[in-house]
């Protein structure tokens, strides 16, 4: 169970949280926000569940989430971005998520294109769709998850190894609601700042980024992607050198 009236009590938002979908059970958030906005969703809505067991993940992957452990939160952005912003809203969202894990008192850091890792392991990750028309991204759903309280025998197999949670790196519990407040109140605030300050954003993400000029490798379009990561340009795009030939890539998913 997650109390919706404690991660309203703790936000310091202006829009965003302003409305909190709480579902007991759900395929996946990211899922159910795309039929809400469907149904004329505002701007700022949230989407949660305490059991989401059809997780959506990055490059068709499903995503686990220990029922009644972690956080699976889908956030409605019905809003007007120039196309051009989808790399910093990405890093944004991002930041977002290390600054609500960091308040709890853990060191995470980010991997491009945004997973979240604690002690070197996975601990969240966010799948942020868009819907694009002409120059414009007109609808974006922020999908993040963390893993807050499970165990590590909880995880599949599949994921175990590579896995970790903020209760196993503190060795105590956490509350879910507090860290999906400060998520949102990050969020709304690195939002603006994207258009005020654009390059703290990627400095932001830099400064917590684990893998500066180190091997990555992710999925792009169904691709597999190996190479050196060496920076993000203004941006906020990565630049992967693959076998010495320097490409830029987004960590946004543009549809
Ligand atoms: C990844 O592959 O690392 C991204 C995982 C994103 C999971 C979150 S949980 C909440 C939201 N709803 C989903 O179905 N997926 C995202």
């Amino acid at each position: 169970m997650l109390f919706t009236q404690l991660i309203q009590a703790n936000l310091r938002t202006k829009i965003l949280g302003w409305k909190i979908e709480y579902y007991n059970r759900l395929g996946s958030t990211n899922l159910e926000a795309w039929e809400l906005l469907a149904l004329g969703a505002k701007h700022g809505a949230v989407v949660l569940t305490d059991h989401q067991f059809q997780g959506k993940g990055r490059g068709g992957n499903s995503w686990f989430m220990g029922a009644g452990k972690g956080l699976a939160m889908s956030v409605i952005l019905n809003k007007k971005y120039p196309l051009e912003c989808s790399g910093l809203i990405s890093l944004a969202i991002g930041i977002a998520a290390a600054q609500s894990i960091q308040k709890r008192g853990l060191d995470p850091k980010l991997k491009w294109p945004n997973d979240i890792l604690i002690d070197g392991k996975k601990a969240g990750g966010i799948l942020c769709e868009t819907k694009i028309q002409e120059e414009w991204i007109k609808k974006i759903v922020v999908g993040i998850g963390i893993n807050v309280n499970e165990t590590s025998n909880e995880f599949p197999d599949s994921i175990k190894g590579h896995s970790t949670s903020m209760s196993i790196c503190s060795n105590h519990p956490h509350q879910r609601e507090l860290v999906a407040a400060e998520f949102l109140n990050s969020l709304e605030y690195l939002l603006e700042m994207i258009h005020q300050d654009p390059n703290e954003i990627v400095h932001e993400w830099l400064d917590r980024c684990g893998h500066l000029n180190k091997p990555v490798s992710f999925t792009e379009k169904g691709r597999a992607v190996e190479g050196i990561f060496s920076g993000l340009d203004s941006f906020g795009h990565a630049s992967i050198n693959t076998n010495g030939e320097k490409k830029l890539y987004h960590s946004i998913i543009l549809d």
